[in-house]
Order: structure tokens, then C-alpha cells, then sequence
């Protein structure tokens, strides 16, 4: 089974996912940008404000997917794995849409990889977001509370069309985590079916 976990920076996905992978057997866990080249140009270059155009970012954020895809997500898939992604095609949607690129192109370029099986959102009030990341070091390129409010928009509006279960982010990890993975329990037997 595949999942993405989604939200806007500071909505405590990492911590929830390494709780919900100690809740259920057998998950890899794996994240975007990758640990692959192109993820390596993302957080070294076009992350630290190197491009200033979102369409160089939209398309080297789905050029690191596929390859995260095909190198690390697929293979761990075949061998049974439940994969776990922090971050997929949704953050490119609600980033560089936010930032001005249209979502139909957006949507195009990612079309060579397969959706999910499951996206969760963890849904966070951008400015206890931003205090969350102060709070842990200096602030980067998207972490801006006016941005990620337009970011968290697009999350909630893509959430309400395409089904996907938004989670209230605002509580402790450890609650968090038992909402998801109760929904992904829900999920793999619907699937087993
Ligand atoms: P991280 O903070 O979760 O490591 O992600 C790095 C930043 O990259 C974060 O601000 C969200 C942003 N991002 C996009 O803008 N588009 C994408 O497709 C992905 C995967 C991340």
C-alpha cells in the first residue's frame, strides 16, 4: 500500500510519521525532495532561493518524484512494503500553485506517476506552524504565514474535491498519530476486500 502525508511546513509530519510507523508492521517510510540528485538540487539550490521562476521549481519537484518513484518507492512497493511519503504530487499542487503556476500543468507533469492509494492531510493553523518552525531554527523559502495560508487553501480545497481525510494537526503527535493510523488500517482492509 501507498500513502502520502501532506501539509503545510510545520504541520508535524515527520514526527507523526515516525509514530505511525512504530504502530504498524512492515512501513517504509521515505520522503520529498528526495535523497537523489535532483532532491539534492532542490534543497541546496532552488530551495535556498535559486530560481525565480515556480515553474523551474514545479518541474524539478516532479523530475525528483519520478525518480524517487522508480528508484526507492516501486521497488519497496514490490517487496510488500507499506510505503509511507512525507510530501508527493499534492505539495507540488498547493506550493507552486500557491505560488502562481497553473494546477492543470502542474497536474500534467506529475501524470507519469501513480497516485497513492492514500493522502492524508495533517491540517495546521499556519501561524502556530510558523511558531512551531521558529521554535526549532530559522525560517526557509516557503515559510512565510501569509503564503502558507494561501498553500493550505489549495490542501483543503483538493481535499474537499478528491476525498482525501484532513486531520486536525493542532493537538499532540501522539493523538495525531492514532488518527492515521486508524484511517490507514480502514484503508487496507477496504483494500483487501
Ligand atoms: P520539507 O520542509 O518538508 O523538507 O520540504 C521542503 C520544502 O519544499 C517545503 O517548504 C515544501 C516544499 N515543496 C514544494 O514546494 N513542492 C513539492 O512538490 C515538495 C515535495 C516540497
Amino acid at each position: 500500500m501507498f500513502i502520502a502525508v501532506e501539509g503545510i511546513d510545520g504541520s508535524g509530519k515527520t514526527t507523526v510519521i515516525a509514530e505511525v510507523a512504530k504502530a504498524l508492521p512492515r512501513v517504509y517510510v521515505t520522503r520529498e525532495p528526495s535523497g537523489g540528485p535532483i532532491g539534492r538540487l532542490l534543497k541546496e539550490w532552488a530551495l535556498r532561493g535559486g530560481t525565480a521562476d515556480p515553474h523551474v521549481d514545479a518541474l524539478l519537484f516532479a523530475a525528483d518524484r519520478v525518480e524517487h518513484y522508480k528508484r526507492e518507492i516501486e521497488p519497496k512497493l514490490r517487496e510488500g512494503y507499506i510505503v509511507i511519503t512525507e510530501r508527493y504530487v499534492e505539495s507540488s499542487i498547493a506550493y507552486q500553485g500557491a505560488a502562481g503556476v497553473p494546477i492543470e500543468y502542474i497536474l500534467y507533469i506529475n501524470s507519469v506517476v501513480p497516485r497513492p492509494h492514500l493522502t492524508i492531510i495533517l491540517d495546521v493553523d499556519p501561524a502556530e506552524a510558523v511558531k512551531r518552525i521558529k521554535a526549532r531554527g530559522s525560517l526557509e523559502k516557503f515559510e512565510d504565514v501569509e503564503f502558507l495560508r494561501r498553500v493550505r487553501e489549495i490542501y483543503l480545497a483538493r481535499a474537499r474535491a478528491e476525498g482525501y481525510p484532513v486531520i486536525d494537526a493542532g493537538r499532540p503527535a501522539g493523538e495525531v498519530a492514532k488518527d492515521v493510523v486508524a484511517i490507514i488500517e480502514r484503508a487496507m482492509a477496504s483494500l483487501r476486500r
